[in-house]
């Protein structure tokens, strides 16, 4: 007879516990430095045992033996009484859902440098099926994951919930930095320890999704977040429409992270044998604080998720704020020499310049037009790319593809294809008359690529587009989707425009576009991989954009962060700053021009052209180096201080600028980081005042030790004073 004393309990539980984990299946992703372990027992449910750094063979055995497990993607109806990815309504009207593990697929995707690994599951009864996804790229340290789900059942199944997926981080002193803001006050970083409730971050605009919040997040699990030091976790939802993120703490040990589609409003009936494939959660991580899960995403985004991510961008002049509407060939020109005198190397030709019947003098007319101004550009087009050859620039255009004015030809022409349920009157945006175009309609996707393939057909010269979108749905419905389909609206649009997207890019891959959206409203890794880069904000004054471009910083590379000098005085705030400081914030990000030259004095512009001159000698440190952040501007103690380096450590740029003013204020030195301790570095001032006049520390050649551990003394001279230091190895 066996007696069954506390001892041998532990000992039989423990016999028990690890026979079931050995017959399990076990499966490991992983990237270079990261690793996601997952236990996959056949008919079972698929758990996550781990994510962090990649670990040993040893290790990733004790963590099976040891971990606390977690269902990988919860599905509503049995035996899971909490937030779920997943919740259906089959075909028979049931709610429930109990999915079991029928196969793993692993696949090496050589071409593009990844594994693929497919998580099978069937329901228990119901003929339907998900497949977690999971895509390890194996140069750089991301792993993307979704869900593509379908089903046989007789009729259609509504979806109600359908979540890319789901992440458990583990209670502790978890902080989440987040972005959040409004139009021309983008990307704020907001940061909050987790506390028990539920977070939500969404976003229910229907073209656009970043104005306020943002479909990025940073969990710091060593509590309240450090730039260089700590372990984070990121994760970037891969989508340009409404989405939503979810973070429920409860009774338990757990966040509860679930990243996906925002399902309000947007039920979606799923057909049978359809397949229904929801955008890419990313999840990076890193114990080098959050300036480390940056370099993860930047990496990854330049590698993989922004189109032509390893070509410079080119510095260019946009003609928004130096003439706005006032668009004529005389204008052009004179504005494509001036940029050509700097050293400018791209003009782009902004909002303004088309319409015939409703020429477009202000935002109420012409949208959808896209013939241009005979009154204002006589010569048309080929005028002005001949103009650009002749100054030795390359010449760039602006669009507003997705909408249309309800005072246009367009518009007269197709009533039916502008977003609006038949029976309601139209609700207008922009200018009193802007709408948007229904995109779940292929005729409009048509048109649209067919309006693009027209201007680069007739003008194959033309360089970059800026693509703006200046509306928001406002009148739900579409007259092109049936009635059982209206709620696909949201997700039809934006399968709509990834598909007129793909398609210019396939046929155009070198053109470089902008995604715009009033500013910095489609800064997201859903649309990235079609645009080389992002119109920040349309505030561009330097001191706020100090704050904005920090915030973005945290997910998205600089070579992608538009960043334009402005007037003085700023248009959007007011504010008088140096000529100096509004270049040398344009610096930290992919430089640019949004003023009128004539407006600028002889001294500004040589100031200009040797800035302009220097951001030619560090755009490679800047576009393709790794960025350290050191002194946050959130931080408010009177300045701003970052960092970029060059992977071999043998060049940097250090970037300062001075928040506050204030007289015999106490600056800190300031430590840099992402340097070699062994290398000597000469330090040169690339934007000083005057040629003759350079900082003190300018020429100096110091220790990567001391730059590390003493720091420098920072050369600030007074109110809106800044600094741009390139660092070179002196071997
Ligand atoms: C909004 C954009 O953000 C601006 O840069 C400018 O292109 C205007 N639209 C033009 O209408």
């Amino acid at each position: 007879m066996i007696i069954i004393n506390k001892r041998n309990l532990f000992f039989l539980i423990s016999v028990w516990l690890l026979s079931t984990l050995l017959s399990a299946q076990n499966v490991t992703i992983s990237t270079p430095h990261t690793q996601l372990l997952l236990s996959v027992p056949n008919g079972g449910t698929p758990e996550q045992l781990y994510y962090g750094s990649r670990t040993s063979d040893a290790d990733i055995r004790s963590i099976c033996e040891t971990a606390r497990r977690r269902n990988a993607y919860p599905v509503y109806g049995m035996g899971y009484p909490c937030e779920t990815a997943l919740s259906v309504r089959h075909a028979d009207g049931n709610l429930t859902l109990q999915m079991a593990v029928i196969g793993v697929k692993e696949t090496r995707l050589t071409k593009e440098n990844a594994t693929l690994t497919v998580i099978e599951l069937k329901d228990k009864v119901y003929p339907f099926f998900v497949n977690i996804c999971y895509k390890a790229w194996q140069d750089a340290d991301v792993i993307e994951t979704w869900t593509e789900i379908r089903h046989e059942e007789k009729k259609p199944v509504q979806l109600q919930q359908f979540a890319s997926a789901y992440l458990p981080v583990r209670r502790g002193n978890v902080w989440l930095s987040h972005l959040s803001g409004a139009w021309a006050n983008e990307g704020q970083l907001c940061q909050e320890a987790l506390q028990p409730g539920m977070k939500v971050i969404k976003n229910t605009d229907g073209v656009r999704n970043s104005q306020s919040a943002h479909a990025e997040v940073m969990f710091s699990l060593d509590g309240k977040p450090q730039e260089n030091t700590g372990r984070v976790i990121g994760a970037a939802l891969c989508y340009s429409g409404n989405y939503k993120l979810r973070i429920d703490t409860q009774e338990d040990d757990w966040h509860h992270f679930l990243a996906g589609i925002n399902e309000e409003n947007s039920w979606y009936n799923l057909k049978k044998e359809e397949v229904f494939r929801t955008p890419a959660l990313a999840l990076t991580y890193s114990d080098e604080g959050m300036s480390g899960c940056s370099r993860k995403f930047h990496q990854w985004a330049r590698l993989h998720k922004l189109a032509n991510g390893n070509t410079p961008r080119k510095i260019l002049l946009n003609s928004w704020e130096g003439v706005y509407f006032d668009i004529n060939e005389q204008g052009m020109d004179q504005m494509m020499g001036d940029i050509a005198a700097m050293g400018g190397e791209l003009f782009v030709m902004d909002d303004g310049w088309f319409g015939d019947k409703y020429p477009r003098k202000n935002d109420s007319y012409a949208l959808g037009d896209w013939t241009v101004d005979k009154t204002k550009l006589p010569g048309g087009l080929q005028s002005l790319l001949d103009n650009a050859r002749k100054h030795g620039i390359r010449f760039g255009i602006w669009l507003e593809p997705e909408m249309a004015n309800t005072k246009s030809e367009l518009y007269e022409k197709h009533p039916e294809w502008i977003i609006k349920a038949p029976e309601r009157e139209v609700v207008c945006a922009r200018g009193g008359t802007q709408v948007v175009l229904d995109l779940s309609n292929p005729q409009v996707q048509d048109f649209i690529v067919q309006t693009v393939d027209e201007l680069m057909n007739s003008y194959p010269d033309i360089d970059y587009i800026k693509w703006d979108a200046n509306a928001s749905i406002m009148n739900y419905g579409s007259y092109y989707l049936p009635k059982d389909r209206q709620s696909h609206l949201y997700i039809e649009y934006h399968k709509g425009l990834n598909n007129v997207l793909e398609r210019i890019r396939t046929k155009y891959p070198h053109l470089l576009m902008q995604a715009c959206a009033s500013g910095g409203s489609r800064v997201n890794y859903g649309l990235l991989p079609y645009f080389g880069e992002f119109w920040t904000s349309d505030n561009t004054d330097a001191y706020q954009r100090i704050y904005m471009q920090w915030g973005v910083s945290n997910f998205y590379p600089a070579i992608a962060m538009a960043s334009h000098v402005s007037a003085d005085k700023n248009h959007q705030t007011g504010r008088r700053t140096p000529l100096k400081f509004r270049f040398d914030v344009a610096m930290s990000g992919r430089l640019g021009m949004e003023m009128q030259p004539k407006d600028m004095t002889d001294g500004d512009k040589e100031f200009a052209k040797r800035a302009i001159k220097a951001y030619k000698e560090i755009r490679p440190i800047v576009q393709h180096g790794d960025l350290y952040r050191l002194v946050s501007p959130y931080d408010k103690v009177g300045f701003a201080s970052l960092m970029y380096a060059t992977p071999e450590k043998d060049k940097a740029v250090f970037f300062a600028y001075r928040m506050e003013y204030l007289l015999n204020q106490v600056t800190p030195r300031v430590r840099m980081t992402g340097l070699d301790p062994d290398k000597q570095y000469k330090l040169i001032d690339m934007t000083p005042l005057k040629e003759n006049k350079k900082n003190f520390l300018d020429g100096k050649v110091l220790s990567g030790k001391l730059l590390l551990e003493e720091g420098v003394e920072v050369p600030f001279s007074g109110e809106y004073s800044s600094v741009v230091m390139q660092l070179i190895e002196v071997k």
